[in-house]
């Protein structure tokens, strides 16, 4: 993960830098740095942590002169000091970069920019250079000194030893990159040369060209607030920026044609309103995105959706979801409709497992990789996966400038969930589960089945009330779920559409609160995980009456289950509808939904389950919007 971004131009670059970085601060958040230039003077500024920490550190610069590192060649602090400032107040060139560690403690030493021996150059690194090892080997035997743990001081150490060659910076970059295997957008800046040089192979880098300056980010949301001109760069390319001029080359030296793309975003909003946490926020915005994505899918009974596509899904023959955490958890409940409704097989494959074995698919095949930020490394690769195993790809993302969608280009689906700005997933993955049903309609629609639109549809339309009325139960829901705050483990079971339900009430637990969670499907738990319960691990079950004999029989083996976990007096909880009057004397907690058929009743059933998360996240004292460990967007395999 990790963001990058840089700024050349005749503004403030350290301002441009701070705010990049906190728009960006969803990529990773375990420490992060900006390395400033001016004349033949670089400045390096970073901090362990957060972004406040680096911001506090800036403001407290005069007096904490031993915080910095100043590159020219004096020794007094003080000159150092005041050199520093100069820097912090003019520079108008410099790189910045926020971290989520692969390779090294998330700690100062660790955190990026990072320098060659002497020094001289300055560079921020996102991505993974998978023969660091045998590269940093080399270089030490070779007699290069290294001070930290990462892989990016590796490409550092090599531009040194090309530069010690004769080579000028560009080429010097362009050597080292032919020896790296692995991903990288990469910028850096030196003491030397007045350019920012990039690179990109794998991981997502973009320019904004704007009026005598250019702007450098991981993604165009964080610079779209000063241009609308982005150009993507592609893998194995090199861009050089000066303020009035960007060239891209191919590692070989070959310039490339830019190809400019006019952004259509609009610069992210990010603010928490009324709400203390962003998570809070997001799970209220729920009820409008369902009822945009609703309004927008229907003209009359027919699905107004999935025009674009360039095939017709009367021709395929099996689909296969890819995707990671919780999109994987919406693909699952697209198994149980599109199954159900469309009747065409349907696999669902956990992204990075699908790439670790040939692709058994073929050209009558449908693989759809879901993704909120269209950027996951483990999904884009296996979509490039199928693709070269000749079957038919698409994309369901909540970006449409991202790297999958680009890839799928035309056959995408973009949800209307807006930015998500707290790590976990709530209205993007209710809105991934939502688009579950309009393409099992679509499905339908095309395969001209027996399908009865109008009474489905009139479901669907219900469901945002049904939503926010869930939404409205806020503090009741509080009342009954802090007191669960203190056990340390918890099972969540379901069975049929609402498993999958149960993995991610369990995933939004764990991440959010830090307490170990697991989901089930409720018939096998009897297989080895009743092992472990016990009166301190309670059980929470899903269990949503039906209408037709089938899902009868499912609620009714639901509930038979959630008895053999109670019977080992482990604390039982249960969401069930308003209606059900079974319920209220088998379990010890009862949370309420609105009465809701089984078959939609998913996206319902993932509401308390947020709120679950998101109170005993809170009362614990964690930090709801930014877990630990976690970032938002994952661009490393
Ligand atoms: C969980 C969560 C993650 C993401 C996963 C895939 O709350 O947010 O599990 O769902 O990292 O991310 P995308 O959807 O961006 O591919």
């Amino acid at each position: 993960m990790c963001g990058i971004v840089g700024y050349i131009g005749y503004k403030n670059a350290k301002e441009i830098l701070l705010e990049g970085l906190k728009s960006l601060s969803y990529r990773g958040y375990d420490s992060s740095g900006i390395a400033l230039k001016e004349e033949s003077s670089l400045l390096i500024v970073k901090s362990e942590g957060k972004l406040e920490n680096l911001e506090a550190k800036i403001a407290s610069f005069s007096i904490i002169p031993t915080l910095v590192t100043d590159l020219t060649s004096t020794n007094f602090n003080r000159e150092v000091n005041a050199r520093g400032q100069e820097l912090l107040d003019k520079s108008t060139c410099g790189i910045g970069h926020t971290r989520w560690a692969t390779h090294g403690k998330p700690n100062f030493t660790n955190s990026h920019p990072h320098q060659d021996e002497v020094g001289n150059i300055a560079i921020v690194h996102n991505g993974i250079i998978k023969n660091f090892f045998d590269l940093k080997a080399k270089l030490e035997d070779e007699g290069f000194v290294f001070k930290t743990e990462t892989d990016t001081e590796v490409v550092a150490q090599l531009i040194y030893k090309f530069k010690l060659q004769g080579k000028d910076l560009k080429s010097a970059l362009r050597e080292a990159l032919k020896l790296v295997d692995g991903s990288y957008a990469i910028a850096v800046i030196a003491k030397d040369d007045d350019k920012i040089y990039l690179a990109k192979n794998q991981s997502p880098l973009i320019i904004g060209i704007g009026d005598k300056e250019n702007y450098i980010a991981s993604d165009s949301s964080t610079v779209v607030q000063y241009t609308n001109k982005i150009l993507r760069l592609k893998d194995k390319q090199i861009a050089v920026l000066s303020a009035n001029d960007v060239i891209v080359e191919d590692l070989e030296g070959n310039s490339v044609a830019i190809q400019i793309i006019h952004s259509t975003q609009t610069a992210s909003i990010m603010e928490k309103g009324q709400y203390k946490h962003f998570l809070e926020k997001e799970i209220h915005e729920q009820p409008t995105v369902i009822s945009k994505m609703i309004a927008d899918a229907f003209v009359d009974e027919t699905i107004n959706e999935f025009k674009q596509l360039d095939f017709s899904f009367k021709d395929i023959s099996k689909i296969t979801f890819v995707a990671c955490g919780s999109a994987y958890h919406a693909a699952l409940v697209g198994k149980n409709i599109i199954e159900h409704w469309a009747k065409i097989p349907v696999d669902v494959a956990i992204a990075s497992e699908f790439c670790s074995k040939p692709a058994l698919v073929s050209k009558t095949d449908l693989v759809i990789g879901i993704s909120q930020s269209g950027e996951t490394a483990d999904t884009l690769a296996a979509i490039k996966n199928a693709k070269s195993a000749n079957a038919k790809i698409m994309a369901i993302t909540n970006k449409n400038d991202s790297a999958i969608f680009d890839l799928c280009k035309p056959n995408n689906y973009v949800t209307p969930a807006g930015i998500e700005v707290s790590v976990a997933s709530t209205k993007a993955f209710t809105s991934q589960v939502l688009a579950m049903y309009l393409l099992a309609m679509k499905i339908c629609q095309d395969k001209k089945l027996n399908f009865d639109f109008q009474s489905n549809i009139y479901e669907l339309r219900a469901l945002p009330i049904i939503i926010g009325e869930c939404i409205e139960r806020e503090n009741q829901y509080k009342s009954q779920m802090i007191k669960y705050s203190n056990y340390r483990d918890f099972l969540f079971l379901s069975r049929g559409v609402n498993y999958p339900i149960a993995l991610e009430g369990a995933l939004k637990l764990k991440e959010l609160s830090y307490i170990h969670a697991t989901g089930y499907p409720s018939g096998e738990m009897k297989h080895g995980p009743i092992a472990i319960l016990d009166s301190t691990v309670p059980v929470l079950n899903i269990a949503i009456s039906g209408k037709t004999e089938f899902e009868q029989t499912i609620y009714k083996k639901t509930l038979s289950n959630a008895e053999e976990a109670k019977a080992r007096m482990s604390p039982s909880i249960v969401i069930a509808c308003d209606s059900d009057e079974n319920v209220e004397n088998l379990f010890d907690e009862v949370i309420r939904i609105p009465d809701v058929s089984q078959i939609f009743s998913p996206i319902v059933a993932t509401i308390p389950l947020q709120f679950l998360a998101y109170f005993i996240a809170e009362n614990l004292g964690k930090d709801v919007d930014q877990p630990r460990n976690l970032a938002k967007s994952v661009t490393v395999e």
